[in-house]
């Protein structure tokens, strides 16, 4: 392989945001965009996205009667992060596959940071030694009120995670560490208002999307 081809990589994008920030039809909508340009593209998730990470993930979210300690919760987030990123994500952006995920590294910063009030500079040491400087090169944040995700949510009929039946303050405090990040970050932190209509959100990602790879 030459240096060239070895130092290629396809852009690896994460979108965030609260239940009903409406994540899943982005996500469709950003691979069909990919795939319109000619480039393959792979749609992942987290905690989750590998065999074993998706393991992890179950019982991350599994409610259960024994209380798990903030600090696990977020140990159990980065080795299914580890895992993820070294056996699935990277291989495929050397491969020259763009990787979509739903959620990255900034919902530990919101949830375990934000919403269980852990020490952001331990968030940040851990994530030093597993990504080192690897990050998505765009974020799509969905940014919402609390009460209207909630509202979009409450018709959907879908189990409780553990998160799920977190009180209104979590959700308050989840919000303000993303748009916290978003202002530290905004170059790879775009807001998107998701309480727009479906089509104007799709609107606003397109709109980025090609001003950040077509431009
Ligand atoms: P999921 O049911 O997939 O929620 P959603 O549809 O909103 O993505 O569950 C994932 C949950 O995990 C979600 O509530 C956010 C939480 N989470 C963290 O707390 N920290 C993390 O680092 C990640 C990736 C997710």
């Amino acid at each position: 392989m030459t240096r060239d081809a070895m130092e290629y990589t396809a852009p690896f994008i994460s979108i965030e945001g609260m239940d009903g920030a409406g994540k899943t039809s982005v996500l469709n909508s950003i691979s069909a965009w990919v795939e319109q340009q000619g480039y393959p593209c792979m749609l992942t998730r987290e905690p989750g996205g590998t065999p074993l990470a998706e393991e992890v993930r179950d019982l991350i979210l599994a409610p259960r009667e024994e209380t798990m300690h903030p600090d696990t919760e977020l140990l159990l987030m980065l080795a299914a992060r580890n895992q993820h990123v070294k056996t699935h994500i990277q291989p495929l952006l050397a491969q020259g596959v763009w990787v979509i995920s739903d959620r990255f590294y900034d919902a530990s910063y919101a949830y375990q940071g934000g919403g269980r009030g852990m020490d952001m500079q331990r968030i940040h040491q851990l994530h030093d030694w597993v990504l080192a400087d690897f990050q998505p090169q765009l974020t799509l944040l969905l940014d919402l009120p609390v009460n209207l995700g909630k509202a979009r949510v409450a018709g959907r009929g879908e189990a409780e995670t553990r998160f799920e039946t977190e009180k209104l303050a979590f959700f308050e405090a989840v919000r303000s560490a993303y748009l916290a990040r978003a202002y530290a970050e905004p170059e790879r932190i775009v807001v998107i208002d998701a309480s727009q209509t479906q089509t104007q959100v799709q609107a606003a990602i397109i709109a980025c999307l090609e001003h950040r790879f077509l431009s």
